[in-house]
């Protein structure tokens, strides 16, 4: 089938992740920034993780979600666009000596997939890379390989839609970034929303409904949204 209609989600848009030393720089800065072991604990409680569940990562970054989880799961298949992310995923992998992770080029919409149906899918910041209508589509992609019941933990970046004055919201949130983690990542968030596709709330929430997923819980933590979802079997 001619798929030459199919939106380019390698096309690196905000901030280059197919460069080697930005790959470095972000791993660092995260490490920095965030608690990974909290992060991998909420999620491995919210997709209710066992010695026997299998897992779906898409967007898995530098890797620690995926490393952090198959210590307690028995196989976590995770996927990047960006070969650069995924070069330096492995590496950690060898490293560690963990081996019950498949780190391979995927995205949402195209490429690699899990080669039997997951128990759960975790997509941590990518989900706004993609516009508004592949969103829906790349949902439907991932409601497609979980087994049913199967559970989605989904964490993004979405605006609330009843803001009275958004030059005033965006100047507030980016100062907020700049004195939490620094001109560097003001920088970034200056050019995600410039450039990149964080959608509203609501929007979101419809999206997974459409897709297949009832959301049993959302958190929302500073300027990011968790949603727990489980999907519905028809
Ligand atoms: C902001 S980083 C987040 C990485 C990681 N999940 C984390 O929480 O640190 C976004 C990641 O999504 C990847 N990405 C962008 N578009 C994607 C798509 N359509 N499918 C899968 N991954 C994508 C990028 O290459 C990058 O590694």
């Amino acid at each position: 089938m001619d798929h030459s209609w199919l939106y380019d989600e390698r096309k690196q848009i905000g901030t280059d992740y197919a460069d080697d030393e930005r790959v470095t720089e972000y791993d660092t800065g995260m490490q920095r920034l965030r608690n990974v072991s909290q992060e991998v604990e909420k999620v491995a409680q919210a997709l209710i993780v066992s010695p026997f569940t299998t897992i779906w990562e898409i967007g898995c970054g530098t890797g620690e979600m995926a490393l952090g989880l198959a210590a307690r799961c028995r196989h976590v298949y995770a996927t990047d666009v960006s070969p650069a992310m995924i070069r330096f995923a492995r590496r950690k992998a060898t490293e560690r000596r963990v081996r019950n992770v498949t780190f391979q080029d995927g995205g949402f919409l195209s490429g690699y997939v899990p080669p039997e149906p997951v128990d759960g899918a975790v997509s941590q910041l990518t989900l706004h890379h993609l516009p508004d209508m592949w969103k829906l589509t790349a949902l439907r992609r991932v409601a497609h390989h979980l087994r049913p019941n199967g559970r989605l933990f989904l964490r993004d970046i979405v605006y609330p839609s009843g803001v009275p004055d958004y030059d005033a919201y965006f100047a507030g949130l980016i100062a907020t970034v700049r004195s939490a983690g620094g001109d560097d990542l003001a920088d970034e968030t200056i050019a995600h929303i410039r450039e990149e596709y964080s959608t509203f709330a609501w929007i979101m929430e419809e999206m997974l409904k459409q897709s297949g997923f009832s959301v049993t819980d959302k958190l929302t933590e500073r300027f990011t949204t968790s949603y727990i979802c489980i999907r519905q079997w028809p």
